[in-house]
């Protein structure tokens, strides 16, 4: 195993109700920001749970925030706060929701240009305080520091993490997702199930007890997701797909094991190029990385064919090639199309998801650090 350090202060109240306990989470005197997306907590109820968990406080409201949220949108949620004096925040929605108002709360305090903290790196030393109500169980920002913004005017879709913007706290209410359209949560199945085989889909490191928490996240995801499809409102089903989200992307399962973050960082191009769903461009790309990169990752391959999905016959060959099929029709199966020509792109587009990777740095991707632009046409290639 490797070294490493962990550290999560994330404070999780799970369950049905919990949305009323928030305000014994928030100072008493805080002057609150609800920042929020296009509308859908005002369909569900939940901006209306919110409100009177919050009723006596001094609240302001920001909506607006795209899915993949724009930072020309979140500058002025910036602007807010710094003329209301805002002192916490409070993000009501999905990963999307919850990635912009982590910047928005580092960009407070950030001098200078706040997109430097993205294009440049640069150290988020401060952030405002903030804390979640996630209404959609996929991405894991409500339990982790990492947060991914859109600079609209130019398409690029980058990432930044800095223990300043873990959540204080996070609400999962498992009711709070019944709204959501099968197309999302479908993308919710696929991203947790994504970000978990990019955290164990590597190389053997002796990390036994990693292995099997990401093997029984995968198999709670691949037993429960397909129940909340089916009936939106099976509480149980829908708690453990909650949970499932979370736990993959909150750090544990990554500690001490190498980690490919090669069809994420394919999937944010193609999404700021094509106006893909996050999750849809995991599903595109993930199985064409694990075909073109099968021999650097063939033992965690056999390995994930028999512990995950009961593989045992035929030789290994065919249990690499069943096994990324069965990858591949399980996100089929929850609504989740695998190939570019479903979503109209054509291989023509692979010279600028290059070139985009080029610009930000993205030429040596993969556990070792192999995945050159070279690899990354052939994986390409092989979405069409
Ligand atoms: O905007 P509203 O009206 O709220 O509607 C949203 C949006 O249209 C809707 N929705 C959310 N909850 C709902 C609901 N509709 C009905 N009922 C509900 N309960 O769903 C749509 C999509 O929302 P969005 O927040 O964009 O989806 P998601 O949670 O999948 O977040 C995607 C973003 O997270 C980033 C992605 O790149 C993308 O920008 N990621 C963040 C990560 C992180 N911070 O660690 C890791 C991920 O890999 C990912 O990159
Ligand atoms: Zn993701």
């Amino acid at each position: 195993m490797k070294n490493f350090a962990f550290y999560n202060p994330v404070k999780i109240l799970f369950g049905k109700g919990q949305i009323a306990n928030i305000a014994a989470e928030i100072p008493a005197d805080a002057k609150i920001l609800i920042t929020y997306g296009g509308g859908s907590i005002k369909a569900n109820g939940v901006y209306d749970q919110v409100k009177s968990a919050l009723a006596g406080r001094n609240v302001f409201e920001f909506g607006g925030i795209e899915p993949n949220p724009h930072l020309e949108t979140l500058l002025k949620a910036v602007e807010l706060i710094r003329k209301e004096g805002i002192d916490f925040l409070l993000a009501v929605g999905g990963g999307s929701v919850v990635d912009g108002t982590k910047f928005i709360a580092a960009a407070v305090f950030f001098e200078g240009d706040p997109w430097d903290i993205l294009a440049k790196n640069a150290p988020v030393t401060a952030a405002l305080p903030f804390g979640a109500v996630l209404t959609l169980p996929a991405t894991g920002s409500e339990m982790n520091d990492g947060s991914v913004v859109t600079k609209w005017e130019t398409k690029d879709k980058l990432f930044f993490a800095s223990s300043q913007v873990f959540p204080r706290f996070s609400v999962l209410d498992p009711e709070t997702t019944y709204s959501l359209p099968p197309r999302q949560i479908g993308n919710g199945i696929v991203d947790a199930y994504t970000h978990v085989m990019e955290q164990y889909l590597t190389y053997p490191a002796n990390a036994p007890l990693q292995d099997r928490m990401a093997e029984s996240i995968l198999k709670t995801l691949i037993e429960e997701g397909p129940k909340t499809l089916a009936n939106p409102q099976d509480y149980d089903a829908r708690a453990n797909l909650v949970w499932s989200a979370t736990m993959a992307l909150n750090g544990l399962i990554g500690a001490g094991v190498p980690q490919d973050w090669t069809t994420h960082m394919i999937g944010h191009e193609l999404t700021a190029l094509h106006g893909l769903d996050h999750a849809q461009t995991l599903a595109v790309v993930l199985p064409s990385t694990l075909t073109i990169r099968r021999d650097r990752k063939w033992q965690k391959l056999l390995q994930y064919a028999e512990r995950v999905w009961g593989i045992v016959d035929g030789d290994q060959e065919q249990r690499v090639n069943d096994a990324i099929a069965k990858t591949r029709n399980f996100f089929e199966s929850v609504g989740v199309r695998t190939r570019l020509s479903d979503y109209g792109v054509g291989l023509d587009s692979i010279p600028a998801i290059i070139k985009n990777l080029e610009k930000h740095g993205m030429t040596a991707l993969g556990e070792y650090e192999d995945v050159n632009p070279q690899v990354v046409e052939q994986i390409l290639a092989l979405c069409a």
